[in-house]
C-alpha cells in the first residue's frame, strides 16, 4: 500500500511516500529554521505563509523522488494535530483536497503518536508491550504507557515548557542560534556538568509530570552572576543545564517503568537527537530496552505520519473526511 504522508504542524513542511508502513520511497522536508532564527522561536503567522508557498512543491518532489504520481497513492495520511492552527490547516486542507479530487481514503494522524512510531520504523523484531513512550520535542514532553499500537495512557506531561523549548530558551540566553538543542549539546561537551547545581521541577499532583520553567529561571540567575562572554562559563552553564534536564527525565522514566512493569522504552522527538541523553540512558538504565528513532526521523517529518497512518488504517480504517479537523491539542487518555 502506497501512502502519501503530509506534515505541517509547526515549522517544517514535509511529504513522504512510504510503502506498507515501513519502506521509505522518498522523504522531503522543507525547514523554516532560516525564517524563525532571528526571533529565537517559531512565529505562527510566518510559518503559515511559508507552508502555503511550499506545500505543493514539497508533495510534487516527494512523488517525483518516489517515481510515482498521485494516481499510484492508495492512502493519504496527514498530521491533524497537535500543533499550530494555521500551519495545521494548510496540511490538512491540502490533504483533503487531494483525497476529494482523486477519491482516495484519508487518515488523520496524531503528530505526537507518530513521533513514537518513528522509532519503530527502523526497529527490527518484536516490541514487548506494554512499553513506555517518551516524546521529547520542541512542543511536547510526554511520558506514555503504550498498551499496543493505537492504545495509550498518558502518565506524565510537562506542566510548563517542553524540554526542547527549554533548550531553545536557554540557548537564547547564551546567545546561541535557534534551534538551541544542537548548539547546547555541542557547547556542553566543553563544560563541567556539575559546576552549577541546577534542578528540574517536581510536581506534587503527579510525580511523573515535568516542569522545566524553574530550571530555565535558575539558568537566567546564574548567567547574571558571571561573565557571559567567557566561553568556559557559558559551556559550564550549558553542561549543567543539560545534565539537570536529563537527570530528571531519566529518573521519571525509571519510576514509570517500575510502576507499570514495562521494560521497553520507545523514544521520539527532536531532543532524542542528543547523543548524551542516549548515552546516559544506556549507562543508567541497563535493564531497559531502549528504542531510538534513526537520525532522519527524530525531527518533524512526514515519514512517521505515513508510517503510522498505514498502521492505523489497517486497524481502524480511514477517517471520515468531513469530520477530520485540525486540533491544536490532542489529549491522550489519562
Ligand atoms: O520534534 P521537533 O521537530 O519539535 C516538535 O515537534 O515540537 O524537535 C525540535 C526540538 C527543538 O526544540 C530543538 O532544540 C530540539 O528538538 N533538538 C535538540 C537537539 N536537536 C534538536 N535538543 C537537544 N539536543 C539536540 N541535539
Ligand atoms: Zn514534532
Amino acid at each position: 500500500m502506497i501512502v502519501l504522508g503530509i506534515e505541517s504542524t509547526c515549522d517544517e513542511t514535509a511529504a513522504s511516500i512510504v510503502v506498507d508502513g515501513k519502506k521509505i520511497l522518498s522523504e522531503v522536508i522543507s525547514s523554516q529554521v532560516d525564517l524563525h532564527n532571528i526571533y529565537g522561536g517559531v512565529v505562527p503567522e510566518l510559518a503559515c505563509r511559508r507552508h502555503i508557498e511550499v506545500i505543493i512543491p514539497v508533495i510534487d518532489e516527494a512523488l517525483e523522488k518516489a517515481g510515482c504520481n498521485l494516481d499510484d497513492v492508495d492512502l493519504i495520511a496527514v498530521a491533524y494535530g497537535p500543533g499550530l492552527m494555521g500551519p495545521l490547516f494548510v496540511g490538512l486542507q491540502t490533504a483533503k483536497g487531494i483525497a476529494l479530487a482523486l477519491d482516495k481514503p484519508i487518515i488523520g494522524v496524531n503528530h505526537v503518536e507518530a513521533h513514537l512510531y518513528a522509532a519503530l520504523m527502523s526497529h527490527d523484531g518484536p516490541v514487548q508491550f506494554p512499553a513506555l513512550g517518551v516524546v521529547l520535542s520542541g512542543g511536547h514532553t510526554n511520558l506514555i504507557k503504550i498498551e499496543e499500537l493505537g492504545s495509550y495512557k498518558l502518565l506524565g506531561k510537562t506542566v510548563d515548557d517542553a524540554i526542547g523549548e527549554a533548550f531553545d530558551k536557554v540557548a537564547k540566553m547564551l546567545n546561541l542560534p535557534y534551534p538551541g538543542g544542537p548548539a547546547i549539546e555541542a557547547l556542553a561537551k566543553k563544560g563541567d556538568s556539575h559546576k552549577f547545581a541546577f534542578k528540574a521541577g517536581t510536581c506534587k499532583a503527579n510525580p511523573l509530570d515535568f516542569s522545566f520553567s524553574g530550571l530555565k529561571t535558575a539558568v537566567l540567575y546564574a548567567k547574571k552572576d558571571g561573565d557571559i562572554n567567557d566561553p568556559q562559563f557559558r559551556a559550564d552553564i550549558a553542561a549543567s543545564f543539560q545534565e539537570a534536564a536529563f537527570k530528571d527525565i531519566i529518573s521519571k522514566v525509571k519510576r514509570a517503568a517500575e510502576e507499570t512493569g514495562a521494560n521497553t522504552v520507545v523514544f521520539g522527538g527532536g531532543v532524542t537527537n542528543n547523543q548524551e541523553i542516549r548515552r546516559q540512558f544506556q549507562v543508567k538504565c541497563p535493564n531497559l530496552t531502549t528504542i531510538w528513532p534513526s537520525p532522519n526521523l527524530t525531527l518533524d517529518n512526514a515519514t512517521m505520519i505515513a508510517g503510522l497512518g498505514y498502521q492505523l488504517y489497517q486497524k481502524f480504517g480511514p477517517s471520515e473526511l468531513v469530520l477530520l479537523e485540525a486540533k491544536s491539542q490532542i489529549h491522550f487518555s489519562v
